[in-house]
């Protein structure tokens, strides 16, 4: 799970979809390194908590080439970031492990998950449901494997 920080989006994601499938290895990273080692925002662990779902443990970090090899999948929540993780790609098998997580809920429609960092707490309402939503059914895919 991809965003640009690690504090809001991912975090959230990474958080979401552990909860629903707790059997598969899911991380989180951001593409950049302003907020490496930081807990996730304080916005995104109550929204998280209001769902019963805690991000505290969770640490920013970045996402790296070494990324590619350890996940199956690596999801993006917005095109800038997506083009970023594209951009760090070695081959069309590195390339074909990343998408737009919200191309699980609409598929092929390139619909980013909005950056809600400037943004008030309906924004954080907001990206908990987008992201939870896809990650239904993410954890439906993968749970069949
Ligand atoms: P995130 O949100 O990518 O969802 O973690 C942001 C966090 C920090 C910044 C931007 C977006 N920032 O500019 O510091």
């Amino acid at each position: 799970m991809v965003c640009l920080g690690n504090i809001c989006r991912s975090p959230l994601a990474e958080g979401i979809l552990r909860s629903k499938s707790p059997n598969i290895i899911i991380d989180s990273a951001g593409t950049a390194a302003y907020h490496v080692g930081n807990s996730p925002d304080n916005r995104s662990i109550e929204i998280a908590e209001k769902y019963n779902i805690d991000l505290t443990n969770q640490r920013a970090r970045q996402f790296n080439s070494h990324d590619f090899n350890n996940f199956d999948k690596i999801y993006a929540m917005d095109s800038d970031n997506y083009s970023k993780i594209i951009s760090l790609a070695k081959n069309q098998k590195e390339r074909k492990k990343v998408d737009l997580i919200l191309n699980e809920t609409f598929p092929k429609q390139f619909r980013s998950v909005p950056d809600p960092y400037y943004g008030g707490e309906q924004g954080f309402e907001n990206i908990f449901l987008l992201i939870n939503n896809a990650c239904d059914i993410i954890a439906k895919k993968y749970d069949k494997r």
